[in-house]
């Protein structure tokens, strides 16, 4: 008898976007190797690690080299040191109090915002707005919880949430009970987000429908303006039904360094199979433990000069410059036509397709026609149809080179 494999990557499409997406531009590449490439698909950033960041890494890095200071296996939960300081420099000042361990520190919100289904049931109903970031999806399709793919690209089992200009990119409250809820504000991919009244809704469903909200706020340090809550415990209600997820990718710069945390506050429950009311902290601690061997030393000692006098003022410079790249866009986009949302609190501008073309088209458009890539909104989901993703994280002269070649198309 032959091994069998897991029926549910089966359901999957046969590659990730992004893998897709790499795999059409080196094509593209290979076949016109003289072709200037810029990249504004992928979320990856391109400023170097502060250097308070650097300078405390390489500190730790010589720690682990020395017998006195060498450290093997640390707690899976993370360091304390870096604990204390998201408790106090992130979560102190909106006057939410954490206890450390509620504060799971990782290697990535991507890992995490995939691996937190595993301590949930499989019969949960799970509702994504869509477009989405893939991830969310995907996890729980590998897990078994999505049922088949139907001919719109929706998983049958799955509750979608369409945010599209009609609703200006807010999800409409689901229509029928969902127990799961995952959301991403500021959002990826259509860099739109909610206000403080508009996430209140979402706590509130939540706790009528005894519902767990599952909110990533990885793109929380390019918020600008006021009535953006940074963190979903800002909303009254929220602390026990919600769960956080934080990253040092996007603000400090750590997409290859890896670091991140997730708050799992011990007052959210669940109930087991005899309908008995269970903290869901304890599980995913457990999941951590068994699964996961933690961040290493030296990353996490960068992790907590991100928060340092000088590492706050070098973030700051970083997020300033991508927000500058983000207005460029923006406007250059609007000068040739095109209507552009986002950009103002995130890193992402979502782009509706000019003449109705759909997104892979505009995609194949761009490439060969400027040499730029961006993300087509289909690979976020059905609704994502008819708009295309342009990150701001590209470096201030590649993007003004970009928008210049896009200026020059006829769209
Ligand atoms: C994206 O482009 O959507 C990002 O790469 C998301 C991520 O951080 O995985």
């Amino acid at each position: 008898m032959a091994v069998k494999i897991n029926e549910n990557y089966q359901l999957l499409k046969s590659n990730y976007i992004f893998a897709e997406i790499a795999h059409r531009v080196d094509k593209f590449q290979e076949e016109n190797p003289d072709a200037q490439i810029i990249k504004m698909g992928i979320g990856d950033v391109t400023r170097p690690l502060p250097k308070a960041v650097v300078d405390k890494f390489k500190e730790a890095v010589e720690e682990m080299g020395n017998s006195e200071t060498f450290r093997g296996y640390g707690p899976e939960q993370g360091y304390s040191f870096l604990i204390k300081e998201i408790i106090e420099k992130d979560y102190a000042p909106l006057g939410i109090e954490l206890s450390e361990d509620e504060v799971f520190i990782s290697d990535g919100a991507k890992c995490d915002t995939g691996n937190i289904q595993e301590i949930f049931g499989l019969d949960n109903i799970v509702a994504v707005t869509d477009p989405v970031y893939p991830v969310y999806v995907e996890s729980n399709v590998m897990a078994g919880r999505s049922g088949p793919m139907n001919e719109e690209g929706r998983y049958e089992g799955m509750v979608y949430l369409p945010c599209t200009e009609e609703n200006e990119f807010v999800p409409e409250l689901p229509k029928t009970h969902v127990d799961l809820i995952y959301l991403c504000f500021p959002n990826n991919p259509t860099g739109m987000t909610l206000t403080r009244d508009e996430l209140a809704k979402w706590v509130e469903y939540a706790r009528k429908n005894d519902s767990i909200i599952l909110f990533d706020a990885a793109y929380e340090s390019y918020i600008t303006e006021d009535d953006v809550p940074h963190s979903i415990y800002e909303i009254e209600g929220a602390w026990d039904v919600a769960i956080e997820f934080r990253s040092f990718s996007k603000n400090a710069g750590f997409t290859g360094t890896r670091c991140a945390f997730t708050v799992v506050p011990k007052e959210i429950m669940a109930v087991d199979s005899l309908g008995n009311q269970q903290s869901v902290n304890p599980l995913w601690n457990r999941r951590q433990t068994t699964k996961f061997n933690g961040v290493s030393y030296p990353v996490q000692v960068a992790a907590k000069a991100v928060y340092s006098k000088e590492g706050q003022k070098e973030i700051r410079e970083s997020i300033d410059y991508y927000m500058k790249n983000a207005e460029i866009i923006r406007e250059s986009l609007k000068t040739v036509g095109l209507k552009v949302y986002g950009g103002v609190n995130s890193p992402y501008i979502w782009v509706k397709t000019p003449n109705n073309m759909d997104s892979w088209e505009f995609f194949d458009l761009l490439l060969k026609e400027a040499n730029v890539v961006g993300t087509p909104g289909v690979g976020f989901g059905p609704s994502g149809e008819g708009y295309f993703r342009i990150t701001a994280f590209n470096t201030l002269e590649n993007t003004k080179e970009a928008m210049e070649r896009l200026s020059k198309l006829e769209i």
